[in-house]
């Protein structure tokens, strides 16, 4: 990359470069970019990228814009320009709408509006093909695969799926969402993806005022609404940071001297102590803060999903990674049976305690508390002595070059990936064809409607390359 250059945000595939463009002089030469903040232009929108905006270009330079549609033509308004190869911008006004576009149901969605959807203007149906381009266009430009995407929805859609809420608090005691890329709060009254018991005015408005405060300083800095399949509501509050409890600023070298604060206490206000969970038949406790699928559908989907794509045998020996409450562990175990094993590995002690109780009807799965790393992937597999089925289901940033690699060492017959991030996926992917591996079933699921992301469960298995010979000999082949 050019010495001062950005990278594009979020993996976006910006096409073919111009063949007409002028030549590009050496960066010593280059005058310095101007800034475009604030500017308005006239841009044609040509293709969806990663993150939520779209695609244009202006002046030899890329525009990342929100709140349009490729095929439209917009007025935007320039939001960011780091001086870099692209800049960021808001569709203020649409000269030529594509066929997708429709009036945003939510009255703070839009330019300057609150940051957390992206697609508010956007059919259902446009939304689900832009997301199926979105893992095309990741897996071609990262792992050099094609295929056709289909991303399913799942009911409620697009609106009252949302289980899970985290409200930021302003300073004059609102409950709001913050707008995007930015820490400024927009007060909400009504967050209509929200499902009902957390998106709803009424409970916005009551459940956190309760909590005392100082005259001029509200006692919380969030409010976090989560409901069950019960419609039990738990209601947690972050307590405010004071001043003092800031992370010391950097010096010059970029040292922080003092102590780091204490992470702002987290207090349940209201609801059950336990959130219910019911899938597949199967029932599941979530501690109020702990992690479970935000959308109604997510947890049986992604379940039948991974089950499908483990083809798991009566005996078989199951790496869970990244467990969770044990969602996946408790199917992966009813499947292996008394005569196989899982070991679920997982980070968050709550998580952990959750997972334990979910799993206490199978002897043969057990959870532990590990950072899942390459080191604590072996030794897990060593407890099992082989592995025959792996299945991750990492944050955001995924696996990287370096857990796949030790996953692929292990050589269990199939890698089932669940992924948050097509980018981060269509990367771990490369790594495993790097090493013979191939992708087979790949299944996209809608579970965040009027949000950019989509949730991948995708099947990883040797290729013919990469096959171990002492498993794929049959017991009757002579030596
Ligand atoms: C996307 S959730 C998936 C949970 C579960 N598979 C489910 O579907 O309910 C990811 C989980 O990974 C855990 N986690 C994140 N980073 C981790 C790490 N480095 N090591 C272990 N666990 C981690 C989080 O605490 C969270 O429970």
């Amino acid at each position: 990359m050019t010495a001062g250059a950005q990278p594009f945000p979020d993996g976006a595939n910006l096409g073919p470069i111009n063949v007409d463009s002028p030549p590009i002089p050496a960066a010593a030469e280059r005058p310095p970019p101007e800034d475009w903040t604030g500017r308005r232009l006239v841009v044609d929108v040509t293709a969806v990228a990663h993150g939520g905006h779209c695609v244009a270009r202006f002046d030899g330079r890329v525009l990342f814009v929100r709140h349009t549609l490729p095929g439209e033509r917009v007025e935007v308004l320039v939001t960011e320009d780091g001086g870099g190869s692209f800049a960021r911008a808001d569709a203020v006004r649409v000269l030529k709408p594509a066929p997708g576009r429709v009036e945003a149901p939510c009255r703070y969605a839009g330019p300057g509006g609150c940051g957390g959807c992206d697609f508010q203007h956007v059919t259902l149906a446009a939304q689900l093909d832009l997301k199926a381009t979105v893992v095309a266009e990741q897996l071609s430009r990262l792992a050099g695969l094609d295929r056709e995407i289909d991303v399913q929805s799942l009911p409620p859609a697009p609106l009252g799926w949302r289980r899970r809420i985290r409200f930021a608090v302003t300073p004059d005691a609102r409950l709001g969402l913050r707008a995007h890329r930015s820490h400024r709060i927009v007060p909400v009254e009504v967050c209509l993806i929200g499902a009902p018991g957390v998106g709803d005015s009424e409970l916005l408005a009551q459940n956190w005022r309760a909590q005392p405060g100082e005259p001029d300083r509200p006692a919380l800095s969030e409010v976090e609404l989560a409901v069950d399949d019960r419609g039990e509501v738990a209601v947690l509050g972050t307590g405010a940071v004071h001043r003092h409890q800031r992370r010391p600023r950097p010096d010059r070298r970029g040292n922080r001297r003092g102590r780091a604060p204490e992470p702002p206490p987290v207090q349940q206000l209201a609801g059950p102590a336990r959130l219910s969970y019911t899938v597949a038949g199967r029932d599941f406790d979530v501690s109020p803060g702990g992690f479970w699928q935000t959308h109604p559908g997510a947890a049986a989907a992604f379940t039948g999903a991974v089950s499908a794509a483990a083809e798991l045998r009566s005996g078989d020996r199951v790496l869970d990674l990244y467990a969770g409450a044990g969602l996946f562990t408790a199917q992966l175990a009813a499947e292996v049976g008394p005569s196989g094993a899982v070991v679920a590995l997982e980070g968050d002690r709550a998580a952990v305690a959750d997972a334990t109780t979910n799993l206490i009807a199978f002897e043969w799965a057990t959870v532990t508390r590990a950072s899942v790393l390459p080191a604590t992937v072996v030794e897990a597999a060593e407890t099992l002595r082989g592995v025959d089925v792996v299945v991750l289901d990492p944050p955001r940033t995924g696996a990287g070059r370096a857990l796949m690699a030790a996953l692929i060492d292990l050589r269990p017959r199939v890698i089932v990936y669940v992924a948050c991030d097509p980018a981060a996926l269509a990367r771990d992917v490369r790594f495993a064809l790097d090493a013979g591996w191939q992708l087979d079933e790949l299944s996209a699921f809608d579970t965040f409607p009027m949000t950019h992301h989509v949730e991948c469960v995708a099947a990883l298995r040797p290729g013919v390359a990469a096959a171990d010979p002492q498993k794929e000999r049959s017991p009757t082949e002579p030596d």
